[in-house]
């Protein structure tokens, strides 16, 4: 079997997205320093695109999180592996994610950063897979709701690949 990909999203929808998203978080966050905290490693390029649009002052962190394996299907047992040492007690932190699944990892990730004492914790994801969640999220800043697909690029890996296309697809089998 070989896979096909055919896009779902194409570059100039992403960066309409993330235009429309950075205007909003920045209204909201007009007289805060928020800290991003970006999850590695999906998050990366949507971060370095949202954060360059963003109006206000704002620190960068990340934060690195291993759900899924080498599959395509979330294990749901995430971990929190490292979180770039910076200051979060009294801050405002939004989570910088690529993607919401079953809602695990953002689940995981609330409940750690919240140990850490923030002022408060807005979550930003760029795709919202909504029909395979099995953890009530509430993300605060959607881009776009995807269908339950495997979705590769713009920061989304299959087997560490595919990270770097600009645009988002998904994968089909397709008898050689
Ligand atoms: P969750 O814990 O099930 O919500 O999964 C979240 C993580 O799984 C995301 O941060 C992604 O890294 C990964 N993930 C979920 N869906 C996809 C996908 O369609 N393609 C690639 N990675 C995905
Ligand atoms: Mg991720």
């Amino acid at each position: 079997m070989k896979e096909t990909l055919v896009t779902l999203i194409d570059e100039e929808r992403i960066k309409w997205k993330v235009e429309k998203l950075a205007r909003i978080i920045s209204f909201e966050y007009r007289k805060k320093t928020p800290v991003l905290i970006g999850v590695l490693n999906g998050a990366s390029i949507f971060m370095a695109d949202l954060s360059r649009k963003l109006t206000m002052p704002i620190r960068v962190e990340f934060i690195k999180v291993s759900s899924y394996g080498k599959g395509t299907t979330s294990s749901q047992k995430s971990k929190i592996v490292s979180l770039a040492e910076g200051k979060i007690k009294g801050e405002d932190l939004v989570i910088v994610e690529d993607i919401v699944d079953t809602g695990a990892t953002t689940r995981k990730l609330v409940s750690f950063l919240k140990e850490l004492k923030p002022r408060s914790i807005k979550i930003c994801s760029l795709l919202d897979k909504k029909d395979c969640r099995k953890i009530p999220i509430n993300i605060d800043y959607v881009g776009f709701e995807v269908p339950d697909k495997f979705l590769v690029g713009y920061g989304l890996d299959y087997r560490q690949c595919y990270r770097n296309l600009p645009y988002i697809a998904y994968m089909r089998k397709a008898r050689k």
